[in-house]
């Protein structure tokens, strides 16, 4: 197949690994991709999110599917301007993408659906935030309604704090005040067709930049997958992920098409496991990242297959996709001052060195090329992953790969999965 992924970070990167890992080879393109995906697909210059420049492309060069990895180009159009012209395309259109871009949208779907989640307030004005931060008590909960990259997000028993948040967003739009909801978190994906839903592997992602959950919210510094704890609580994944499908991703996938709004792609269920039952934090319309890092790695069925049959409506002639016994980790590389102001331009060493270490790969998030090699181009600059056949070997793996390379200031969690590592 030719195939063309949107995107430039290392969700897109793992998305392009297990392409290659087919036993059907396949030609890869990839815009704009980075320093890494270059060296795995053909990166072309392709303005992602301009829904006429990626059609035109796809047409012009016989594209047989387009795979979408970041929210802007579903929230920009694109996947609907491919669907008019009959290319396939994994990844919503711009309505069924309001299940990520717009929360109070996913809240009323969740409700219409009958999905458990969190109580919520759409706020308008300070005083609606504090009487709903009064409401619902510590800790506090406030959520930007838009697309925020993870940052919109504040969970705090700092009750100013809350309410500063809430004032950073109004000016622009509600901001919603929700129920804190505790246990642990879980990131499920399902593979979408409009009617038909397939689960992949749950993950757990560490989303606070340091170690023992401190620190800001970022995009996502490390996961694992799969998790072994869901034995304890759920008597195992297949029991969990059967629930999930049946309780949650169904019947929202369900209500979307009746409304006219069909979802065709990755919806990404945020979970947190409470005593009274699994709720749903977020959903999002794309592959999580880190989480795809470690997700698609033990994916045993042909991807490619799978993602074409989402985007072509036969899902429903496929099985559940099975994943390898193997632990795998990602912890992620981020540069110095990473989320608020990260310094990038910063050259980038050992890589070829983490490479070699036994069942460690390197997923590329923001590296570009230079006279001085390769540099870090953003905040999140690469993920190390490593398979393994314990959770303790996965880990050993990812960091003696880490402790390989060189990045000035760069910063990384030390306990990725250190939950999990068996005595
Ligand atoms: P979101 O962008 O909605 O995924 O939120 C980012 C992170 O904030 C989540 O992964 C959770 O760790 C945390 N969070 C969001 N909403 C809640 C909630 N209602 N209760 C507890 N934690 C939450
Ligand atoms: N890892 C969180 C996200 O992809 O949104």
């Amino acid at each position: 197949m030719r195939i063309l992924v949107l995107g430039a970070g290392a969700r897109e990167h793992a998305i392009i690994l297990a392409l290659r890992e087919e036993n059907t080879p396949h030609e890869i393109f990839a815009a704009p991709g980075n320093a890494g995906i270059a060296h795995d697909a053909v990166v072309v210059a392709l303005d992602a999110n301009d829904p006429a420049a990626v059609t035109n492309y796809a047409n012009d060069e016989n594209i047989d599917l387009v795979v979408i990895g970041p929210e802007a180009p579903l929230v920009a159009g694109v996947a609907d301007a491919l669907r008019e012209r009959g290319i396939p395309v994994f990844g919503p259109g711009k309505a069924a993408a309001q299940l990520e871009g717009s929360k109070s949208f996913a809240k009323r779907v969740m409700d219409a659906a009958g999905v458990p989640t969190g109580r919520a307030v759409n706020a308008r004005t300070l005083d609606e935030v504090a009487a709903a931060l009064d409401e619902f008590g510590a800790p506090f909960v406030v959520k930007a309604d838009g697309l925020a990259a993870g940052k919109g997000v504040i969970v705090t028993d700092d009750r100013a704090a809350a309410l500063a948040h809430a004032g950073q967003y109004l000016a622009d739009a509600p901001v919603l005040v929700e129920e804190h909801l505790a246990g642990p978190e879980v990131s499920l994906f399902f593979l979408c067709d409009g009617d038909h839903v397939l689960p992949l592997s749950p993950a757990q992602d560490y989303k606070r930049l340091r170690d023992g959950d401190e620190g800001p919210n970022t995009g996502g510094m490390g996961a694992y997958s799969p998790l072994p704890w869901l034995l304890e609580h759920f008597g195992g994944e297949d029991a969990f992920v059967d629930a999930v499908t049946r309780e949650i991703a169904e019947p929202v996938i369900h209500q979307l098409d009746a409304e006219g709004t069909p979802f065709i792609g990755l919806l990404y269920a945020g979970l947190i496991l409470t005593e009274q039952g699994v709720k749903v934090i977020e959903f999002n319309a794309r592959f999580g990242d880190p989480e795809t890092q470690v997700v698609l790695p033990r994916l045993v069925d042909p991807l490619s297959e799978l993602l074409l049959a989402a985007a072509s409506g036969h899902l429903e002639d496929f099985p559940k996709p099975a994943f390898a016994e193997a632990t795998a980790v990602t912890v992620v590389l981020a540069s110095q001052g990473y989320p608020e102001k990260p310094i990038t331009g910063r050259v980038l060493t050992g890589l070829d060195a983490a490479s070699t270490v036994e069942g460690v790969h390197i997923a590329h998030a923001a590296t570009g090329r230079t006279d001085e090699g390769l540099v870090a181009t953003g905040g999140r600059v690469l993920n190390v992953v490593a398979l393994g056949t314990t959770f303790a070997e996965s880990t050993e793996r990812a960091y003696e790969a880490l402790a390989k390379i060189g990045l000035e200031g760069g910063q990384y969690r030390t306990d990725i999965a250190a939950r999990v590592i068996e005595d």
